[in-house]
């Protein structure tokens, strides 16, 4: 992966998740974390080389026939990237709108339900230019779980919030794998993942020094429940 004509930011790197696992991706500020979810959420295509998403070759697909793709796949974009003019729970209900099929009410009381459980039961009637980075991360957070996509792509979800929120935030994602999400979650926060002990990709100098793990599974869920929100 290049940007415009610049070097190669990314090279020779070759992957699969599989189908239900759980990685982090790791590496220090430069390394390509970014760069390489932008190449999953398709918002980049690749300068050589080939990416297969759900059974797929995406490398060569239309542009029309990518948002389509793109609403398999929830994403938390590192800049969160949330709609100003609109309010939290309007941030949130969009994926589960678009998707149709669910009734304004039951959107709702989904919606609030995981805006309540991400701490943000005062903010939810909120615009984002009003809320702090760690407001603004949680309802970006909030947004890509909502519909409960088949892959996840998360980009330093935990970056603006404090340890036990961030523990709280990583409880949502292994949740969502559990219910078979694919879940790729960027951070630089090692200790994060030393203790859930997930499979880890480790980006450095644009290249995969470590692939994933046989399973890609979580060694140490948190508390155990049925649903995303407990
Ligand atoms: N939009 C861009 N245009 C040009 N170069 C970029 C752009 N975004 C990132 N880069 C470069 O690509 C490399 C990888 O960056 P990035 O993927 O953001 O790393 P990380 O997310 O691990 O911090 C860096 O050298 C960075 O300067
Ligand atoms: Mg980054």
């Amino acid at each position: 992966m290049r940007y415009g004509m610049g070097a190669e930011v990314l090279q020779d790197i070759s992957f699969t998740l599989d189908p239900g696992s759980f990685h982090f991706l790791t590496g220090p500020s430069g390394a390509g974390k970014t760069s390489l979810l932008k190449l999953l959420y398709l918002a980049h295509r690749p300068s050589r080389g080939l990416v297969t998403m759900f059974g797929d070759d995406v490398t060569s697909a239309p542009r029309s026939a990518l948002p389509r793709l793109r609403r398999r796949i929830g994403v938390v974009f590192q800049e969160y990237r949330l709609l100003d003019h609109m309010s939290a729970i309007d941030n949130v209900a969009m994926p589960l709108r678009i998707a149709g099929g669910a009734d304004e009410a039951k959107i709702r009381e989904h919606v609030e339900e995981l805006l309540i459980w991400v701490g943000l039961k005062d903010r939810m009637h909120a615009r984002p230019p009003t809320l702090s980075g760690g407001e603004k991360q949680r309802v970006a957070i909030a947004r890509a779980v909502i519909a409960k996509p088949e892959l996840l792509l998360a980009d330093e979800p935990t970056g603006n919030v404090d340890p036990d929120m961030a523990r709280r935030l990583m409880h949502l994602f292994v949740e969502l794998n559990k219910l078979g999400t694919t879940t790729v979650v960027a951070t630089h926060d090692l200790e994060l993942v030393e203790e859930m002990g997930g499979a880890v990709m480790q980006l450095s100098a644009g290249g995969l020094t470590h692939s994933p793990a046989s399973e890609g599974q979580i060694r140490n869920p948190h508390r155990p429940h049925k649903g995303l929100t407990p």
